[in-house]
């Protein structure tokens, strides 16, 4: 029986390092063999409570949810349902788990999922709450390194972009905390740096980090470069959104000063940040990323229910 069956993911220390491990190994089995676990959700539901906007992760749990022979059902568009009524999340959860065997939530207030957590008897998955967390992100991002690395210690990643308010660079930098000889270089301009919380656990925890306003300088000596869009939706004013929003722009110029081992890594959605041009640049993975999600989730989603897979 899964140590994981009925356990909530709300933030991405929730899980061991040991426990992420066993997650991967099955992602891993997955990804070798799909039509094998074909029908290993055959009669669960899967609910998506989606109250921001949201392609990869919604589609991404609704397909891992479908090719595991389950169901789905949500909203994604919080006016389309009763919380534009003035229900709370306590309420909105306690129903849902009386239909379905696990939930999916996104949500604009820090902390949401965890309080639907509290109020429900099915496991809840935190899928980006506010500026903070995002932890199925995160099992994508670190899925992917594993697998196109070959490790997951003994690295150097570059973090570039709004390192402020972006909730997947948050949960990827506690989360590689955890791994041995890992070493940060954070690439934002002044306003947009990695806030205190963070840089104190990166302080905490020993590990090496430097912080820097320009990307050309350090290109040649990341094993990871992590891009991200700049979060237009949590700023206060458009002003200081379209001052920002182009401050980092990797084009295939630029890739000529990386190492030819680097991996380019993104969340998505991409606005201009990266050029279309280093699409082609097979050390571009974001796509290929995009999948892997499709694949963790998958394994999470077979994890939490406590589904016997031989
Ligand atoms: C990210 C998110 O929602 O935080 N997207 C995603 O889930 N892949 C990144 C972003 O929106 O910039």
């Amino acid at each position: 029986m899964s140590v994981l069956k009925g356990r909530s993911l709300l933030e991405p220390m929730d899980f061991s390092v040991a426990e992420l491990e066993s997650i991967f190994e099955l992602a891993d089995e997955i990804i070798a063999d799909p039509k094998a676990f074909a029908k290993v959700c055959d009669g669960d539901l899967l609910a998506t409570l989606f109250y921001e906007p949201s392609t990869r992760t919604r589609l991404s749990f609704e397909a891992a949810m479908l090719r595991l022979g389950g169901s789905v059902l949500g909203f994604s568009d919080a006016g389309s349902s009763s919380v534009s009524k003035g229900e709370s999340i306590a309420d909105t959860i306690k129903t849902i788990a009386c239909y379905a065997d696990i939930a999916v939530m996104r949500h604009p207030k820090e902390g949401a999922p965890r309080v639907a957590s509290y109020n429900s008897d099915i496991p809840v998955v935190n899928a980006g709450d506010g500026g903070h967390q995002h932890p199925t992100q995160t099992l994508t991002d670190l899925l992917t390194i594993r697998r196109e690395k070959g490790r997951l210690s003994n690295l150097k990643i570059g973090l570039c972009g709004d390192l402020k308010f972006g909730r997947t660079v948050h949960s990827l930098i506690n989360s590689m905390l955890r791994y041995d000889d890992i070493e940060f270089v954070l690439i934002a301009p002044e306003e947009l740096r990695v806030p205190e919380y963070v840089i104190g656990e990166i302080e905490k925890s020993g590990k090496k980090y430097r912080e820097v306003s320009t990307m050309e300088s350090v290109l040649p000596e990341l094993d990871i470069l992590y891009m991200t869009r700049v979060q237009r939706e949590r700023f206060f004013n458009e002003e200081d959104y379209v001052r920002l929003k182009d401050s980092y722009i990797l084009d295939s110029d630029k890739m000529k000063l990386a190492n030819e081992k680097m991996i380019v890594l993104h969340p998505l959605p991409r606005v201009n940040e990266i050029s279309t041009s280093v699409d082609s640049d097979p050390r571009a993975l974001y796509f290929k990323q995009a999948k892997y999600g499709m694949y963790v989730r998958m394994a999470l989603i077979v994890k939490l229910l406590g589904k016997e897979v031989s």
